[in-house]
């Protein structure tokens, strides 16, 4: 495949890096009531890391994407597939950053925050977000749940674009027969 064909190396690096950090947090949540008590504090501690850790790269990508153009769609490709991949696309970029941002927005509403402080893997502590820190009771515990509301219909959302996204690349790649997955380094 030339070089115009393929998205940059960093491009490929964000894209793996992000899916890879996002399938985690949602399997490790997924499985968090399996695990003994004493691992609940602990995994969820290392899923807002996690999280934090997307929404650091998650901007860095779109830094990138916006100064560097990507490959132009393979050749055959019909226009409502290029619309639909593209609309795909802006949800997703939407949804990497509304996930980890909703639910540091939930953290921040947390009440025991004082007691248990934000850390980027127990390395340094991360400010929790200071206007919604400083929200009186009983706002905040409404907050709380609006932003866990969020997190959760955010997470719902991935699913359905994680479907249509590898579905659409599947479809490019076996029943076109185009080069789809190379693009993204495959
Ligand atoms: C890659 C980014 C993230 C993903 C994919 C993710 C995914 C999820 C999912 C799927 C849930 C369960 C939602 C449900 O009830 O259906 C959840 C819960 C939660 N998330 Fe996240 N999240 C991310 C980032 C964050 C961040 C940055 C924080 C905080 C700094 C955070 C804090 C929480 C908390 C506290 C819960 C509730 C856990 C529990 O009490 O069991 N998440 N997350």
């Amino acid at each position: 495949m030339t070089l115009p064909d393929r998205y940059t190396r960093p491009a490929i690096v964000f894209h793996w890096t992000i899916a890879a950090l996002i399938a985690l947090n949602v399997v490790m949540i997924w499985l968090i009531d399996t695990f003994p008590e004493s691992w609940t504090r602990p995994t969820i501690d290392l899923h807002k890391s996690i999280g934090l850790t997307v929404l650091g790269l998650a901007a860095m990508r779109i830094l990138w994407r916006v100064t560097h153009a990507p490959p132009p769609p393979p050749a055959g490709q019909k226009r409502w597939e290029i619309t639909a991949a593209h609309l795909a696309h802006f949800a997703l970029y939407v949804v990497i950053v509304g996930l980890p941002l909703s639910g540091y927005m939930h953290d921040s509403a947390f009440k025991l925050a004082p007691e248990h402080p934000l850390t980027w893997f127990g390395l340094f502590e991360v400010p929790r977000i200071g206007w919604i820190m400083d929200t009186a009771q009983p706002d905040k515990e409404r907050l709380h749940g609006v932003f866990y509301g969020w997190h959760a219909a955010f997470a719902y959302a991935l699913y359905v674009l994680f479907v249509l996204h590898v579905g659409g690349a599947l479809k490019h790649q076996w029943l076109d027969r185009q080069r789809e997955l190379q693009r993204m380094g495959v």
